[in-house]
């Protein structure tokens, strides 16, 4: 849908000021008209337009002198504009507005390239071309759409690491006299594919094509752009620039830059045969808006065909350098932008690097301990569309193989496909995902056989594993304890109130910790610094501020020194020596007074000023929260697919009471889903979401920005807190309340909710009743858990409505994304949460 609608946005050569965009020349071959015809850019058009203004100005002076004359004149003129603009409208224009255009490859066998083929005003060039369009134009001449076929334009023949010619080439169809077009993929390449004859005595994939020998495997088409049409079959365009790498290794630098005009420009990039393309980007400035005005596209072929996208950037990237690899000996970059200010920036260079086989066999030379790393192949550049790695372990018993991976874990594959990649160890699959912590991997088997395959849509980020043979009957050492994630933690680290083992394993299912008043041992996590006084000498509750070593349970100022205090932020004392916990604390107030939600009531009007309605094509979809002026906080699971992480089509309503009578609206001009969110089991089910419009500062009481907990923030078990939104009241039926709901619901013990749900990860946390009744229910997810701190009385975004079994069933809690465990990565994108305003 995005597509299209880019479709339809580009701009036509002609209005189009971008850098790399200039007067179009076309070769192409209409179905009637076999030999290539020159055609020039409609800037003529333009031209002549100016010309007939000219003489218009002169003929009105000539002709001043009778009124009559000249009112018949305009007149006369004013039928010719109106009837000439109904007929562009209607007949001329209508054309080009049902223009589909098909963007695809196929592979010659057995004809040679040669390096005439590369410069496409050569003899051989246009020969071949001439060749190749010859038949595609009987091909489809003669097809199902003979009617709808326009005409096909070989856009570029190239070598490659399979040998024969690589054919790229554009077909367009033109659908008259219809409003809607439907695109099939499948249908236009299926004209293609069954023209092939192929033997059925020998059975290769080279077939012939009108007596072209096609490989029946390297077909794709696909639907395609316009502006890419205009831009890339083309034989003269400037916006196509074609750089090729002759030496292996040898990097080819890759510079583009510019502060005004929109962007419209294409990389072609090639290198010698038996190569393939490394492509490290050093710098990118494009603006983040989901892909709406800018993107950079990395395709793995010459033209940009979009199942061959290795890589789509809607924003530059965290850290520099990244690199990508072909599949093949080319690559394609599309850099685009339709804003006329701002820099747009690429800088990089790419290499030929040899094609490489990862297979690899490791044996542990009598009983030596086995240790180094995998990695994925091309490591560390993103791995490519197609690859495959195989390592062979041999150990010796009792020894098994341990994988330990940094920023990536493997589960067991369901009937879900893998998006980053999967693996087959020792016949049993699995699927790789990206988190962000250590796991550990262990394989109880002295003979290991891995299979790791790139998947997925993209090109995805590279992992390293370290491996080591352990124990099989003691995967950790003595005093040492496993968890979940593989991982060994001291036993004293177990049930610590700390998650060391990056899944909480270590700390489900302890029991209370003793209290300890007495003595100068330290006092356990759960009971020290919380706020309450735990002890009767209040001895929990003492040197709260002192500076003590960084976890992730100390709160940490600005200046990087940690404190123990949990709840140090915006309580109203400074607690930080550099006052930093008391900034930016102008957030989660709100006036006193005196439900998807099930079992609430109606909220005041102004009660939860930091409520947000999205509506998603003009109808109430998911609930977010205010947490500055710009930026709102809402769950991932909204925005999946392509139609829903599209920011134009939603609305955020904000400082509304009844659904319709929003005090401020706002398009959304950017919606960032979290990197690691997990559709299987919703973890990490957050994302920022920045308007285009941000609020004003009146009406103040109705919008007000709710405060964001620090990663330290520790709300106990029982706490009230409340859940609020426009969703269903009741898990069965349409019953969506037009009044804001608001219920009151206990934080959930992690254990309990676990023992109830099963996985439950540590970005997750519950809350409700366990006697069901009060919950959040469809149409609430993204929308607050708001919890009021003790102390300072500030309200806290805790949780974001996230999933449920059903809504409101007895001892199946509300499930929230934990937002204290995202304080850094809101903090990362969100550059100016709200200023202090020296609150007490
Ligand atoms: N995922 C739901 C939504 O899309 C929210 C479900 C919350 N369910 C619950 N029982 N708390 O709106």
């Amino acid at each position: 849908m995005a597509e299209n609608k880019d479709c339809e946005q580009s701009t036509k050569p002609e209005d189009d000021p971008g850098v790399c965009v200039s007067e179009i020349s076309v070769y192409m071959n209409n179905v009637d008209g076999i030999s290539p015809v020159k055609r020039k850019s409609p800037r003529i058009t333009t031209k002549s337009k100016f010309l007939q203004k000219c003489r218009f100005g002169e003929m009105t002076e000539c002709f001043f002198i009778n009124k009559k004359i000249i009112l018949l004149t305009l007149l006369l003129l004013v039928i010719v504009i109106i009837t000439w603009t109904l007929l562009w409208v209607f007949v001329l224009r209508s054309p080009n507005n049902n223009a589909l255009y098909f963007a695809g490859l196929f592979r010659i066998a057995d004809v040679e390239f040669i390096p005439e083929y590369r410069r496409k005003d050569s003899p051989e060039f246009l020969y071949m071309a001439d060749r190749v369009q010859q038949v595609i134009n009987n091909v489809y001449g003669k097809s199902l759409f003979s009617k709808l076929y326009k005409q096909s334009t070989i856009s570029d023949l190239s070598d490659n690491n399979y040998g024969g010619v690589l054919v790229h080439f554009w077909i367009v169809f033109v659908v008259p006299n219809m409003k809607t077009l439907f695109a099939c993929e499948d249908c236009v390449s299926a004209v293609l594919k069954d023209s092939i004859q192929t033997s059925l005595v020998n059975r290769t994939s080279i077939g012939y094509l009108l007596g072209l020998p096609v490989d029946m495997d390297s077909i794709v088409v696909n639907v395609g752009l316009r502006s890419d049409y205009f831009a890339t079959a083309t034989t003269d365009s400037n916006s196509v620039i074609a750089k090729h790498a002759e030496q292996s290794g040898v990097p080819v630098a890759l510079n583009f830059s510019t502060s005004t005009g929109r962007v419209n420009c294409h990389f072609k990039l090639t290198s010698l045969l038996g190569h393939i393309i490394r492509l490290s980007l050093t710098a990118l400035q494009i603006e983040p808006d989901n892909c709406v005005t800018d993107s950079l596209h990395i395709y793995d072929s010459l033209m940009p065909i979009r199942s061959r996208n290795l890589y789509r950037a809607c924003e530059s990237f965290g850290s520099f350098p990244v690199s990508f690899v072909s599949t093949g000996n080319g690559m394609f970059l599309s850099l685009k932008s339709l804003r006329v200010h701002g820099k747009k920036e690429i800088k990089g260079y790419f290499e030929a690097i040899p094609k490489k086989k990862f297979e690899n066999t490791i044996l542990s030379m009598d009983g030596m301990r086995l240790e180094g790393n995998i990695t994925s192949p091309y490591y560390p550049s993103y791995y490519p569309l197609k690859c495959s790695s195989t390592w062979i372990f041999k150990t010796s018993t009792p020894f098994g193989l341990a994988l330990k991976f940094q920023n990536y874990t493997l589960k067991e594959k369901g009937f879900e496909p893998c998006d980053h990649g999967w693996w087959k160890i020792n016949e049993k699959m699995y699927c790789g995902y990206q988190i962000d912590y250590q796991t550990v991997f262990h394989i109880a088997n002295f003979l290991v056989s891995i299979t790791f395959q790139c998947s997925g849509k993209q090109s995805s980020k590279a992992f390293l594993a370290e491996y080591s043979s352990y124990n099989i009957s003691q995967p950790c050492p003595n005093g040492y304890y496993v968890c979940s994630t593989g991982l060994c933690i001291r036993q004293s680290q177990r049930c610590d109130g700390s998650d060391d083992c990056f899944d909480e394993s270590d700390e489900v299912f302890c029991s209370l910790p003793p209290k300890v008043c007495n003595t100068s041992s330290p006092h356990h996590h759960y009971f020290s610094c919380d706020g309450v006084k735990d002890c009767e000498n209040g001895t929990d509750e003492l040197n709260c501020t002192d500076s003590v070593p960084c976890t992730n349970i100390t709160y940490k100022c600005k200046n990087n020194v940690c404190i123990q205090k949990k709840n140090a932020k915006c309580d109203g004392t400074i607690d930080c020596l550099d006052g930093s916990d008391e900034m930016s604390c102008d957030c989660g107030n709100k006036i006193r007074h005196g439900s998807r939600i099930v079992g609430g009531s109606n909220a005041k009007d102004g009660e939860w000023p930091w409520q947000v309605s999205l509506h998603f094509s003009g109808s109430p979809y998911c609930g977010a929260s205010v947490i500055t002026k710009e930026w709102l906080l809402s769950a991932g699971h909204c925005f999946q697919g392509e139609k829903m992480s599209d920011p134009r089509p939603w609305i955020a309503h904000l400082g509304m009471h009844t659904q319709g009578n929003a005090k401020f609206k706002s398009e959304l001009k950017r919606i960032l889903v979290h990197e690691y969110y997990n559709g299987r089991n919703f973890d990490y089910d957050i994302s920022l979401l920045k308007l285009k419009t941000p609020w004003p500062d009146r009406p103040t009481a109705t919008i007000q920005p709710i405060c964001v907990p620090s990663l330290a923030q520790m709300v106990p078990n029982g706490e009230r807190c409340w859940v609020t939104g426009w969703g269903q009241k009741q898990e069965r039926g349409n019953s969506d309340p037009t009044v804001l709901q608001q219920a009151e619901v206990e934080i959930i013990n992690q254990s309990l909710c676990r023992s109830a749900y099963g996985l439950i990860t540590p970005r997750m946390m519950c809350a409700g009743l366990l006697s069901g009744k009060r919950d959040a229910c469809r149409g609430d997810s993204g929308g607050p858990l708001s919890c009021q701190e003790k102390v300072g009385g500030r309200w806290f975004l805790t949780g974001i409505v996230s999933w449920g079994h059903g809504c409101g069933r007895p001892h199946f809690p509300g499930v929230y994304t934990r937002v204290s465990k995202f304080a850094t990565w809101i903090q990362q994108h969100v550059s100016a949460l709200p200023k202090t305003d020296g609150v007490t």
